[in-house]
């Protein structure tokens, strides 16, 4: 599908044209942070909308429009924006003041809930990110089996300093990492044995998200855990987007089992957010008492407000939800797919890739390059009052229902005219 280059140029016109107020703020931001931004992910050419409100699965611009979010906030706005019992506990939590600078019970609340949910989890911690959960549950297995190296995944996002997708980022702390074929169970296998007594640890997505919503193999991952745990080396699963897929999350579904699990996203009930978990041997190296405890300390790791707002979600999060949640993103996935276009919706449950291309995706080297087509669509979309990730990225809210997915589908299919 090539795209005649008057075609962009009209589509972004009218974007701009439509968009005066967004435009005015994205300027204004420009002077105090880089390219107008503080978070690169979501950066959109000419400019990102800068978004007002949000309600239900339902957001604002700051010209007015309307939209339907299917971005659900990169899997951590999974219960949309304005769940009734996470705003009640926020409220609770709110008028008991905040920054206690102390445990706190909603801490347990959460903690228990984590525990109860993954029983590969017998403790877990807290800590602000995704991201730092995972440097933490990597420095945790560095310091257990005092071995240097990590073995991860090409297309791997665990987080803004732990990115590998065509390449590693050179803002990526200076471990020795070893970077592995995603679904490739050879070549993992092999990679294993042949670093065993430098390797500390594995860490890998049963879906990668950032790299265009890939589910691995289960044989992959099965593979991988197995050669891990013949040598010693932790295996981590990184589960900071695909605990939304089950109640146990991706470990449960594929029997995993990992040493550590990490989480974030919406298990902070949509509030910044990050936890590490797993075997209760590995996990009470953190215990204070011990006289070889190690340090974790973290001013906002037990943060009143996310904490119970974390409990209050997973308190409403059941199966019956997860799995109508999954049943929308499998009926959106046939909506796209099979329609005869160069065009794809990949992904598992309730977290779909867009990819214009008919060819099998199992790694990021198969994902097209195709910006001007992801453009393309995006502004389409838009255009259309439905928002969501412009790499191609749909994360669903407990909000949407069945109407909402087929009118995306129908918007998608327009474009591509099938
Ligand atoms: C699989 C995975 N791990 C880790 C992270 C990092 O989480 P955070 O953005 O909270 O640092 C992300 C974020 O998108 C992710 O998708």
């Amino acid at each position: 599908m090539a795209v005649a280059a008057d075609r962009l140029t009209d589509a972004i016109a009218r974007f701009v044209e439509a968009n005066p107020e967004s435009r005015r703020l994205h300027e204004h931001r420009r002077r105090v942070m880089p390219g107008g931004n503080t978070r690169t992910t979501i950066h959109a050419d000419p400019f990102p909308l800068t978004i007002v409100r949000g309600e239900g699965a339902r957001l604002w611009d700051a010209d007015g429009h309307e939209y339907v979010d299917f971005l659900g906030e990169y899997t951590a706005g999974l219960y949309g924006h304005s769940h009734p019992a996470i705003v009640a506990a926020i409220r609770e939590a709110l008028d008991d003041g905040l920054v206690l600078g102390a445990p706190n019970r909603y801490d347990t609340a959460l903690a228990e809930q984590v525990c109860a949910r993954f029983p590969s989890v017998d403790l877990v911690r807290f800590a602000n990110s995704g991201t730092e959960a995972n440097l933490l549950a990597l420095g945790l297995a560095c310091a257990v089996t005092g071995r240097p190296k990590v073995l991860v995944f090409e297309g791997a996002y665990h987080g803004s300093l732990l990115l590998f997708s065509h390449g590693a980022s050179p803002l990526n702390p200076p471990i020795p990492f070893v970077v592995a074929p995603y679904n490739d169970p050879e070549s993992a296998v092999r990679v294993v044995r042949e670093h065993a007594s430098e390797l500390a640890a594995v860490i890998v997505e049963a879906v990668q998200g950032a790299a265009g919503v890939i589910p691995a193999d289960p044989e992959f991952l099965r593979a991988l855990r197995d050669a891990a745990r013949d040598a010693g080396v932790l295996f981590v699963l990184d589960e900071v987007m695909t605990s939304r897929l089950a109640v146990g999350g991706m470990q449960s579904v594929l029997g995993l089992d990992p040493d550590l699990t990490t989480f974030g996203k919406f298990v902070g009930g949509g509030l910044s957010f990050g936890a590490f978990g797993g075997r209760r041997e590995l996990m009470e190296r953190f215990d204070p008492s011990r006289p070889d405890a190690l340090q974790h300390g973290g001013t906002f790791n037990n943060e009143v407000l996310t904490m119970a707002a974390g409990a209050a979600g997973l308190a409403v999060l059941t199966e019956a939800e997860i799995a109508r949640l999954n049943g929308l993103g499998d009926r959106l996935r046939d909506r796209l797919n099979g329609t005869g276009a160069e065009f794809q919706a990949t992904g598992r449950g309730s977290m779909v890739g867009l990819h214009f291309t008919r060819a099998a995706i199992r790694s990021e080297h198969d994902v097209p390059d195709t910006p001007e087509l992801r453009t393309l669509l995006h502004l389409h979309m838009l255009e259309r009052g439905w928002s969501y990730g412009r790499r191609g990225f749909v994360a669903l809210s407990l909000p949407l229902g069945e109407e909402e997915i087929d009118g995306f589908a129908a918007a998608v299919r327009e474009f591509l005219a099938v």
